[in-house]
């Protein structure tokens, strides 16, 4: 029997999920011991490790992924790039935790989004949608010597569906069970939420993108301040809230009237957007802070609206997890738009907010060898529900 065939007859597999997020702040690893399959799995968080990017690091992949036009070969190479520093970092974590690579079963890598594109374009003759994730995992799994599973959004897409979010089925095995109607929401580089309905009715689950989440404050954070985010939301908590910029932004940006299903990224709220703010600020003399604590609230306030406008359901509760949990403004910001519903951080129900989805691509990445779709149709628009990921042997 091969490595591969004994792998797919395990009923409990130790998994490393890994994530690269749209922040460019570095890899998320989790070592994730997993029993049984589907809604009855039992996912036991053993380790995670977080490995920033350098400064040159970060500064190479976004002058890739904002790049305009883009030689080949630099695509090539970012792409073999990323598979070989992956590949050192789980090494790195598995030296400091003494796990051996033996005892894990494969790897669940997301890989680091370049582009996406869910909308249709003519190329000559057929419409096409486009999503593209790179640090290979075939390198990733020749390198590390463990089975890797990458690549799950172009599967969904082409069927249709945005390829994204991938998370709720995550959430769906993790909420489902409370009985409530529970909003996940993660705060990344984009917010993005996940309504669980207490039934626990997959085809009701509803979940999109709902704009920026710390992806506007950080990039303005690095051209006003030089620094790269607004650590514990100290500069919003200082500065004031001016309607004007936030009315600005408001007509600027029409992503949050696009209907779900949807997603968006870099491609909508990257440099040119945040250009725009800028230049209104300078224009209208807005102190840099009052400048921060706007965005902070536009930020908090899509994520509201999204809730408001697109679940029909009463919510009893929302639960956060991403880095932007950590920022208190937008926590507070949050609770104060949601009223009596309460905001929670993910940790409540045993998920660390950083890990979230990196235990979520390792949790994909073992549903892929039960043979479990992933998808969720109602959530990425595709037309069937299918297998996602691809399998790298070793
Ligand atoms: N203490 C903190 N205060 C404010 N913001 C924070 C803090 N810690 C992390 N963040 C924000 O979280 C971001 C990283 O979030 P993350 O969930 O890793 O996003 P992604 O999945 O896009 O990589 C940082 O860029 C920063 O904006
Ligand atoms: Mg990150």
């Amino acid at each position: 029997m091969t490595r591969l065939q004994s792998l797919l007859k395990k009923n409990k597999r130790r998994v490393i999920g890994s994530m690269s997020g749209t922040s460019c702040d570095g890899l998320d690893l989790a070592v994730v011991d997993i029993k049984g399959r589907g809604k009855n799995s039992r996912i036991n968080v053993i380790y995670t490790f977080h490995v920033p990017y350098t400064q040159k690091q970060k500064e190479y992949l976004l002058d890739i992924i904002t790049s305009k036009s883009m030689a080949l070969k630099d695509l090539s190479q970012v792409n073999f790039y990323l598979a070989q520093i992956w590949a050192n970092s789980i090494k790195k974590m598995l030296r400091r935790t003494r796990i051996s690579a033996e005892t894990i079963d494969m790897i669940g890598s997301h890989g680091h989004t370049f582009y996406h594109f869910p909308q249709d374009e003519k190329i000559i003759d057929h419409s096409v949608r486009s999503t593209l994730q790179l640090g290979d995992p075939a390198v990733l799994a020749q390198l590390t010597g463990i089975t890797t599973v990458g690549d799950f959004r172009v599967s969904d897409m082409a069927v249709g569906g945005q390829g994204a979010p991938l998370v709720p089925y995550f959430d769906w095995i993790l909420f489902s069970k409370y009985k409530k109607n529970i909003i996940a929401l993660n705060i990344g580089g984009i917010a993005n939420i996940s309504f669980i309905p207490a039934s626990g009715d997959r085809g009701k689950i509803i979940a999109f993108d709902t704009g920026p989440g710390n992806m506007l404050i950080d990039q303005l954070m690095q051209r006003l301040y030089e620094l790269p985010f607004d650590r514990n939301g100290r500069i919003a908590k200082r500065g004031h809230f001016i309607p004007k910029l936030f009315s600005f932004l408001q007509s600027r940006d029409t992503y949050p009237a696009q209907k779900p299903p949807k997603s968006t990224g870099r491609e909508h709220y990257g440099s040119e957007f945040v250009i725009d703010i800028i230049k209104k600020a300078l224009r209208w003399r807005t102190p840099e802070p009052d400048v921060l604590n706007t965005i902070t609230r536009y930020t908090a306030v899509t994520v509201f609206n999204a809730v408001k406008d697109y679940i029909t359901d009463s919510v009893d509760e929302v639960v956060v997890s991403g880095g932007g949990s950590r920022n208190p403004v937008i926590m507070g910001m949050l609770q104060e738009l949601f009223g009596k519903v309460p905001v929670k951080k993910s940790i409540e129900y045993g998920i660390d907010v950083d890990y979230k989805e990196a235990i979520c691509f390792a949790v994909l990445a073992n549903e892929l060898l039960n043979g479990l779709p992933t998808n969720v149709k109602s959530v990425t628009g595709a037309h069937k529900e299918i297998l996602l990921g691809k399998i790298c042997p070793v």
